[in-house]
């Protein structure tokens, strides 16, 4: 395979890591492993549950999904054309203009209160759909973003619903970068 196909090949693939974990995590990750598994078809490794993770392998314009207290949860490194793609969003355009960003509390869906990082580059968010909690499908959708195919809900580039019957955005988890290259998670 070329150094061009692996990278695309990188784009469209989402990882699980396995991690030790307790015997309750494990348990929730057994129990929602068919899920994942079936929604998330490329997936390399599954993650039983992590708690810091090491995001130093992530290029842009790609995503890992690890499990965190029994759901998953999505890290992606946006492009820059992500980027400026979810910030020229108007708020009168979103289904949902709460940021549902668990660090900042009730403030508008602008892209800035999504994600981790000034710059915009981290975006970490659960990965279960609003609507009736499947795992929506990265690099998808007609926003470029997520897609959740069970009943047909886009997300956009941060996230946020655009279209389909998921009523919010996907929520943003407490997180935060506690080097340059780890995420603490809760
Ligand atoms: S569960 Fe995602 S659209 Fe219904």
């Amino acid at each position: 395979m070329s150094h061009a196909e692996e990278d695309h090949e990188g784009t469209r693939r989402d990882f699980l890591y396995f991690a030790t974990a307790g015997a309750g995590a494990v348990t929730a990750g057994a129990a929602i492993w068919p899920l994942v598994d079936q929604m998330n078809p490329s997936a390399d490794v599954l993650a039983a549950s992590v708690k810091r993770v090491d995001v130093s392998a992530i290029e842009p314009g790609t995503q890992i999904t690890v499990l965190f207290l029994g759901k998953p949860v999505f890290i992606r490194r946006r492009t820059q054309e992500e980027i400026e793609a979810a910030r020229a969003v108007s708020l009168d355009d979103l289904p949902d203009a709460i940021a549902r960003n668990e660090n900042l509390g009730e403030v508008p869906a602008d892209d800035e209160n999504r994600t981790l990082d000034e710059a915009g580059e981290w975006l970490v968010m659960q990965g279960v759909c609003t609507h009736l909690g499947c795992v929506p499908l990265g690099d998808a959708g007609d926003f470029g973003g997520w897609f959740c195919p069970c009943h047909g809900s886009h997300y956009d580039t941060a996230g946020r619903i655009r279209r389909g019957p998921a009523p919010t955005n996907l929520p943003v988890p407490v997180a935060e970068f506690v080097d340059e290259t780890t995420i603490l998670l809760g």
